[in-house]
């Protein structure tokens, strides 16, 4: 018996494995049915979007729900190149500016659709001091450095990887900003995952970590046409943020290092107005943006992810609402859009063809002690937050 004792055991063991066998086959068809179940209603798409002329291979993806909506996004500068959406009576639509070629990108672009990093806005004189030691950045903006640089996480090739989940599709791009980079201290690993569900938002989750103290503060900046037309001004497109301040400043748009109640000036956004309503008023703000090109204050920075701002065309009835846990949010109403870009349905893209939303830090903030910080300390990580969600609204 004591001899026979592994044998049962033996036994045991081998039928336990030829049972897994059978049943693993079926298992596997459960896998694949459920996977499909599960991504059914948000699909990716691949292809190639040509090559830099360094050699580097780009590649974009479209996002795709069962709504209607459509994002593409290429590894170029995790640029979104199109977002779709449908209007009041269905009809889907691109409503972010942008080309449609990768020359057209690389040859000249005011930053359409792109990531923004190591630092969206400026940074005065394109100097900031940590811990003694002072750091100089390019300075590609008259005097000043703006939006990372000669070379910024929009002029950069990401690597990406596709994830999915229930209702949802994500791209994840990873890029690693090495050491004095563009001036910045310490190699930056980062990501920035696009994701879109099967509820109409597009999700964008940033995160970066250094070895090295530095300043991160990264954004988007696509260019909204809510109308689906880039030859439309968006003017009659109307916008409210969640604001109850704003930040002056100055000349060359740094900010004074005040912050300023929005109440009683043409930046009270406070309740829905149209774009253009205030944009010609006589304000030595306005002057000096030429338009709107501000960071407003936003409202609840204890709460996390909150609302930050909505905006609504009244034509096609598309909204878009932002939510962020950003502090700020950056309003540029496309005043520097001069007609002679190539628009992606031919003609050019006029002033005021293209409104940009940038949640943020403030602008300057390494250079500002009362705002809020912008600095990365190795071992801490960078996460950010912001979501848009697209939707409409019928005739009140
Ligand atoms: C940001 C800036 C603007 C301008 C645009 C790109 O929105 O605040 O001043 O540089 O980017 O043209």
């Amino acid at each position: 018996m004591r001899y026979l004792k592994p044998f049962f055991y033996g036994l045991a063991v081998l039928s336990f494995a030829i049972l897994n066998l059978q049943c693993k086959p079926e298992q596997k068809k459960e896998a694949v049915e459920t996977e499909t179940i599960v991504t059914k209603d948000v699909t990716i798409e691949k292809h190639d979007f040509g090559v830099t002329p360094e050699g580097k291979e780009v590649v974009q993806y479209t996002l795709k729900n069962t709504n209607g909506i459509a994002i593409t996004i290429i590894t170029y500068g995790g640029i979104i190149t199109s977002l779709k959406t449908p209007n009041k009576d269905g009809v889907s639509e691109d409503i972010v500016l942008g080309y449609n070629s990768l020359d057209d990108y690389i040859k000249s672009s005011p930053y359409f659709g792109a990531i923004i990093g190591r630092y969206g806005n400026r940074i005065a004189k394109g100097k900031f001091t940590l811990n003694g030691t002072t750091y100089t950045l390019a300075t590609n903006d008259g005097q000043n450095h703006l939006h990372g640089g000669l070379k910024g996480f929009d002029k950069v090739v990401w690597s990406a990887t596709e994830e999915t989940a229930d209702h949802s599709a994500s791209i994840k791009l990873s890029y690693t900003s090495k050491d004095m980079e563009e001036g910045y201290p310490g190699n930056l690993e980062v990501s920035v995952t696009y994701t879109l569900t099967s509820d109409n938002t597009l999700a964008i989750a940033y995160q970066a970590t250094t070895d090295k103290t530095t300043v991160v503060n990264l954004t988007q900046h696509s260019y909204f046409n809510l109308s689906g037309d880039f030859s439309q001004p968006i003017l009659d497109q109307e916008l409210q943020i969640n604001a109850d301040t704003y930040i002056p400043v100055d000349e060359t748009l740094i900010p004074t290092g005040k912050l300023e109640p929005v109440e009683g000036t043409p930046f009270d956004f406070r309740t829905m107005k149209a774009i253009g309503k205030d944009i010609a008023v006589a304000n030595d703000q306005l002057k000096k943006g030429l338009g709107f090109d501000h960071c407003w204050v936003l409202n609840d920075q204890d709460k996390g992810m909150r609302y930050a701002a909505k905006a609504y065309d009244p034509k096609s009835g598309r909204v878009l609402e932002v939510t962020t846990d950003e502090p700020g949010i950056q309003f540029y109403s496309g005043n520097f859009l001069d007609g002679t870009l190539p628009s992606k349905n031919g003609g050019t893209y006029a002033q005021r063809s293209g409104f940009c939303l940038e949640t943020q830090h403030y602008p300057d903030s390494p250079n500002q002690k009362d705002f809020p910080s912008t600095i990365l300390e190795p071992g801490n990580v960078y996460n950010s937050k912001t979501t848009f969600k697209f939707y409409v609204k019928k005739e009140e």
